[in-house]
């Protein structure tokens, strides 16, 4: 079969093949990098725009027009709109910059294109896998021997496979029933997932999706540090507990996706196991933590949880996707197991062939700890540790900076890297300055704290410098002090 293109179909032992596809490699490199402007973060075009240039691109050709066409267009079009995650101007989300040496790895990942459901779809790619997930395991703290886990795409999806664990582990434990086999118990309208009100809408979503709605997940307010009031939490689950309910799961969240604040696990602890709950944390955001030598204690509580998810797409600066549920007790994955004759079968498992499909919502799922294992070999646990530093180092200044500014409030002391604060001067002078920030390439977050707009940097980045910092702030209070003069 003769493609249209110049370009080869596939990679191959073929000397040719590989010498055309290293120049397409180096030919994507030059146009990324001749995209690289200036260091702002966006180009800031205005989105009407930026929408009828892209619906100039096209969908599908009758004829292909070739690698070296269609990679003109992208630089031309699409790469100078993308957004610069490296950009020390870009400080919104939890959405980070990746690691040099990960985006060696996902092009190893792309050659490859191995797969991880099953043994014959990847097989160093399973071992790996496996070695990485003990590994962290016992990074985070999680009994040797019977912890495991799983990678995933994401925290949403990590969220949601451990509530789903807690569900079936709790139907089963309690109430005697097999919800794998079975579905939802008779009971189902009565169980109860408790998390506080600040934490990620993930839950939610899992909640939805389990089949129990918004209504079973509880809200447990917060104290004036945005941590679970531990004291609400119990008199609710009293209460609660009292008229019937079930509460079978609660989660504690180490990083809240604005405030970075960290729940008292602890006090959890204590208390789902007084009520016989599965404790799950969401270190979405935190877990990278647990790698530097200063600041670990604010997460060594997960090591108390049953199950805990990490998100190596935040903090630990890794290419999206890559995110991991961990259990502390590996029974916990088995309500993923299934086989099937075309994929997993047991026969192949009893002679040792690892099939990681049986712990997975996902089946064709790619080999995102790669990432981890390459950054972690290059960097060590000290090369991750000054990484986090920065970030928690940097928000703390940047804390003190406005905090110490009579334009400004700032409601949170930070225990992560994000800092959430206001103009004084009111809700549109703030929602007007992030515009016009973005306009200029410069992008940050914006929130809501009490009722009123917030601005918010979430910083990641590990080049930040506090002079960066400085010269933003003194932008927001210029622009704030020329928006309000025209309100
Ligand atoms: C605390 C927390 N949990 C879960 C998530 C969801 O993670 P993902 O976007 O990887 O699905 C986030 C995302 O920001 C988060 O902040």
């Amino acid at each position: 079969m003769r493609s249209t293109a110049t370009e080869p179909l596939l990679l191959s032992e073929s000397r040719d093949v590989q010498e055309r596809f290293k120049e397409m490699i180096g030919e994507t490199l030059s146009s990324i990098f001749r995209s690289f402007s200036d260091g702002s973060a966006f180009s800031g075009i205005d989105p009407n725009d930026l929408r009828e240039e892209v619906r100039g691109l096209g969908f599908l050709p009758e004829h292909g027009r070739g690698f070296e066409a269609v990679l003109k267009d992208t630089e031309d079009v699409i790469l100078p709109h993308l957004l610069r995650t490296w950009s020390v101007d870009y400080m919104p989300h939890l959405h980070s910059p990746a690691l040099t040496e990960t985006i060696c790895s996902e092009l190893i990942i792309s050659c490859f294109n191995d797969s991880m459901d099953s043994w014959d779809q990847g097989p160093a790619a399973t071992e790996l896998e496996e070695s990485m997930v003990h590994g962290l395991a016992g990074l985070f703290g999680l009994p040797e021997g019977t912890s495991d886990g799983c990678f995933t795409s994401g925290g949403s999806q990590s969220n949601i496979t451990a509530l789903i664990a807690a569900r079936d582990w709790f139907c089963r434990e309690r109430l005697g029933w097999d919800v794998k086999a079975d579905g939802l118990p008779p009971e189902f309208r009565r169980l109860r997932v408790y998390t506080s009100e600040i934490s990620h809408f993930s839950m939610d979503k899992a909640s939805h999706i389990l089949g129990m709605g918004y209504g079973a997940v509880r809200k447990i307010p917060v104290d004036d540090r945005c941590k679970v009031d531990i004291a609400a939490f119990e008199r609710m689950l009293d209460e609660d507990v009292a008229s019937g309910l079930l509460p079978f799961c609660a989660v504690a969240t180490f990083g809240t996706t604005d405030f970075g604040s960290v729940d008292d696990a602890v006090s959890m602890r204590r208390i789902c196991d007084r009520y016989g709950m599965h404790l799950h944390g969401d270190a979405a955001y935190g877990s990278g933590l647990i790698m530097s030598g200063k600041y670990r204690d604010r997460v060594s509580a997960l090591s108390l949880c049953d199950s805990i998810t990490i998100d190596f797409h935040k903090m630990f600066l890794m290419p999206i996707s890559c995110s991991a549920i961990l259990v502390r007790d590996a029974e916990l994955l088995k309500c993923f197991e299934l086989h099937a004759d075309y994929l997993n079968r047991e026969e192949d498992e009893e002679d040792g062939y690892i099939n990681l499909v049986g712990k997975s919502m996902q089946t064709t799922r790619r080999f995102d700890a790669l990432k981890v294992y390459m950054a972690f070999q290059a960097r060590g646990k000290d090369g991750f540790g000054r990484i986090i530093d920065t970030a928690v180092e940097n928000a703390a200044y940047l804390y003190g900076r406005i905090s110490s500014d009579d334009d400004f409030i700032a409601p949170v002391e930070p225990e992560m890297s994000s800092v959430v604060f206001a103009l004084k001067s009111g809700d549109e002078v703030n929602k007007r300055v992030r515009r016009l920030l973005l306009a200029e390439g410069t992008v940050i977050g914006q929130t809501v704290k009490d009722g009123r707009v917030m601005l918010k940097f979430t910083l990641l980045n590990p080049n930040l410098t506090h002079e960066t910092l400085d010269s933003i702030i003194d932008r927001i209070k210029t622009l704030g002090a020329e928006v309000e003069r025209t309100l």
